[in-house]
């Protein structure tokens, strides 16, 4: 191996190189690398091993040491014997090059400081992507790096982040949309049945006591949805699942009469029962945002324009605070989300397309059947596979993807792997992407924070990229205790503990 730029002992797994052949220059990545019979002291002669990933050829410009035009792909195959140079800045430069005018800046590569590392919104958003890393490793950073450079480049982007540790408020400014718990609004009558079902009787599979319930509250929700709309043309095509507003004052009016005909049988008892978990969640203030509404009215309209940013009015992101919904729910309320979005996209025939960002995506999307809410895996598996035909678009984030249904993943073709201390989360990354010659997942335990290896299709080339710092006000608020500094000051006192007190009291 030679190198224009230093010796052979520069070059590392990661290593970007260029092969010659005949009028084309062949880039590839060395994945490998090994010395068969090490010498004591490193004589010349001493052999040694590189693997290199091919990846992509340019041509041979007018100076015939400076490749040009690189495209994706190997029409042909080095020979044997061939001499291997380390790419140069300009070959890093021409390799990482901004591949289109909407192309955007997200850092810079690992292996050239100074050349940027840019991303294809089109191709990032066109087949999904995931953000992957240990905890504190940068994701939230990485996110909202990419989100920020996103929107600043299209300014009528529709992102909404699903943000369940409140952590993304401030990281965007003017371009976001802030949905907090105080004036996050999905009301019941959004929901369809299975995810209403779901928060008022929970899991009703292997109980014939709740499935009685859940079948007495599909029929009366169908009532008090006709009762609404009256003898309207519209109240013919409703359906338990239909999205049309109906009050949850006259659904109980109806139970009460459903309850009064039958007396005091045992047949009143799944009755009453319901009666008692609806009645208890409308009085649980965590609940405010599905039963909060003093009027029912059709503001479908005003609540899909907040969530999606239709019109966008400057505002392309919405980050929807999702920390004060009871983790009870969360996995219900993030269906109902992703549902809207699917159907949104579906009804909108395509013209509004969205992002939709989960963070903490193993918690809806778990590898394990057993857990988590089916209709929330079934939507979230669905936007995956279909997602693409109807412009709506999935950004996975996970600390654990491991737990991740590989099924999700798969459809992901763009990864940002940070660093992974586990064993079990790297081997499952390198068997996501078997084509990758494993070598550079080798660095997966070893990044710096805010460092990454990108690989699939928002690139051009595999590559270990140093994503831009982002200035204090931009960053995410992550909520790592702050023990050291809350130790040295004494403001727990007990004022504090009063103030504990009540909003235990109120939002229980
Ligand atoms: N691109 C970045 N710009 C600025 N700081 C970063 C960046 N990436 C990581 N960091 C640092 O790492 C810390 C953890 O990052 P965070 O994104 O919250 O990690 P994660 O979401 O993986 O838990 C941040 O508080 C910040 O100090
Ligand atoms: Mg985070």
């Amino acid at each position: 191996m030679d190198s224009q730029t230093s010796g052979a002992s520069a070059v590392v797994k990661g290593t970007l190189v260029k092969i010659p052949h005949q009028s084309t220059w062949v880039f590839g990545l060395v994945t490998a690398i090994s010395i068969p019979l090490p010498s004591h002291e490193q004589t010349p002669d001493e052999q040694r091993f590189a693997e290199v990933l091919l990846l992509g050829e340019a041509d041979v410009g007018t100076d015939p040491a400076t490749p040009i035009r690189f495209e994706r792909g190997v029409s042909f195959f080095p020979s044997v014997g061939a001499q291997v140079y380390i790419a140069t800045a300009d070959d890093l430069a021409l390799v990482y090059a901004k591949r289109s005018s909407s192309s955007v800046r997200i850092g810079t590569i690992h292996q050239g400081r100074s050349i940027p590392a840019y991303v294809s919104p089109d191709r990032l958003l066109g087949k999904h992507f995931a953000v992957l890393g240990t905890t504190g490793t940068g994701k939230s950073c990485a996110v909202a790096v990419i989100l920020r450079r996103i929107v600043e480049a299209h300014r009528n982007a529709h992102i909404l982040v699903l943000d369940p540790h409140n952590e993304y408020a401030s990281a965007f400014g003017d371009y976001a949309e802030v949905i907090d718990a105080t004036s996050f609004e999905l009301p019941y009558w959004l929901f369809n049945f299975e995810e209403l079902s779901g928060s008022i009787l929970g899991d009703v599979t292997g109980s014939e006591e709740l499935q009685r319930e859940a079948t007495a509250l599909a029929a009366l929700v169908c009532r008090a949805k006709e009762a609404f709309l009256g003898n309207t043309k519209k109240a013919s095509h409703i359906t338990v699942n239909t999205p049309v507003p109906y009050k949850m004052s006259e659904l109980l009016s109806l139970l009460d009469a459903e309850m009064g005909k039958l007396g005091h049988g045992r047949n009143v008892l799944p009755l009453q029962n319901l009666k008692t978990k609806i009645n208890t969640l409308r009085n649980d203030s965590r609940y405010a945002f599905m039963f909060g509404g003093i009027a029912t009215s059709d503001n479908m309209n005003k609540i899909l324009s907040r969530i999606f940013r239709i019109p966008v009015q400057n505002k392309p992101i919405a980050i929807l605070d999702l920390s004060a919904v009871p983790s009870e729910v969360l996995n219900i309320v993030v269906s109902v989300l992703a549902r809207i979005t699917f159907d949104l996209a579906v009804f909108s025939e395509r013209s509004v397309p969205v992002l939709l960002v989960c963070e903490e995506a193993h918690r809806y999307l778990p590898a394990d059947d057993r857990q988590g809410f089916e209709p929330t895996k079934r939507i979230l598996s669905r936007i995956a596979r279909e997602g693409r035909k109807y412009g709506v678009a999935l950004g996975i984030i996970s600390q654990r993807p491991s737990d991740l249904a590989m099924s999700a993943l798969c459809q992901c073709n763009s990864i940002f792997a940070l660093r992974l201390s586990s064993t079990a989360d790297q081997e499952f990354v390198r068997a996501m992407l078997p084509d990758w010659g494993g070598g550079l997942f080798d660095f997966l335990p070893a990044l710096r924070n805010g460092e990454a290896i990108v690989i699939g299709e928002a690139v051009p080339v595999p590559a270990r990229v140093r994503f831009d710092t982002l200035p204090p006000e931009h960053m995410p608020c992550s909520k790592t205790a702050p023990f050291s500094e809350a130790w040295q000051t004494n403001g727990a006192g007990k004022d504090l503990l009063e103030g504990v007190i009540a909003r235990w009291r109120t939002e229980h």
